[in-house]
């Protein structure tokens, strides 16, 4: 077998096996079970708690064979390809690096496409907040749009 870093290899690849957040990982089970899955999610915490892990988990959830399923196997093919970064269907863009016009211009122009051959279409973006703002063409003085009477 190839050589595989630390933090992929101990990685948790279940909900079952991601330890002491049994909160998010149950509410995550639950609104699969309920088939009650929202449009978006957002992971909150201080570094390495496993934000990453779990978003990776779910992709796999929802997009398994037969899903959307908390149980899938590791042999499932769609599940390794989210596993290898190869599915076209499962984006993950490190918001600290792709800052730029062009890059949110083509998260823009990709995100309203239906998904290739997945059930659902997954994008994870970690460093969220150093996404950049859109520019506002109004004044940062809201004062200074009013309409005076
Ligand atoms: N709750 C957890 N249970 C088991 N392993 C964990 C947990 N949290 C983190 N890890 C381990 O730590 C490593 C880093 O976790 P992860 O990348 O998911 O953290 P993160 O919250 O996304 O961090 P960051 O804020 O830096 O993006 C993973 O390889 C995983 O093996
Ligand atoms: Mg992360």
């Amino acid at each position: 077998m190839s050589y595989q870093v630390i933090a992929r290899k101990y990685r948790p690849q279940h909900f079952a096996d991601v330890v002491g957040q049994e909160h998010v990982t149950q509410t995550l089970s639950n609104a699969i079970t309920q088939n009650r899955i929202a449009h978006a999610y957002l992971f909150c915490g201080p570094r390495g708690t496993g934000k990453t892990t779990i978003a990776r988990i779910f992709a796999k959830c929802l997009n398994c064979t037969g899903g959307p399923k908390v149980e899938f196997p590791d042999t499932d093919p769609r599940c390794q390809e989210i596993a290898e970064g190869r599915s076209l269907d499962v984006l993950e863009i490190d918001g600290a690096s792709n800052r730029g016009i062009e890059e949110i211009r083509e998260l823009r122009e990709t995100v309203k496409y239906a998904p290739a051959s997945a059930k659902f279409k997954f994008t994870s973006s970690t460093r969220f907040t150093c996404l950049p703002r859109r520019r506002s063409t109004r004044s940062s003085k809201p004062w200074k749009n009013r309409r005076r009477t």
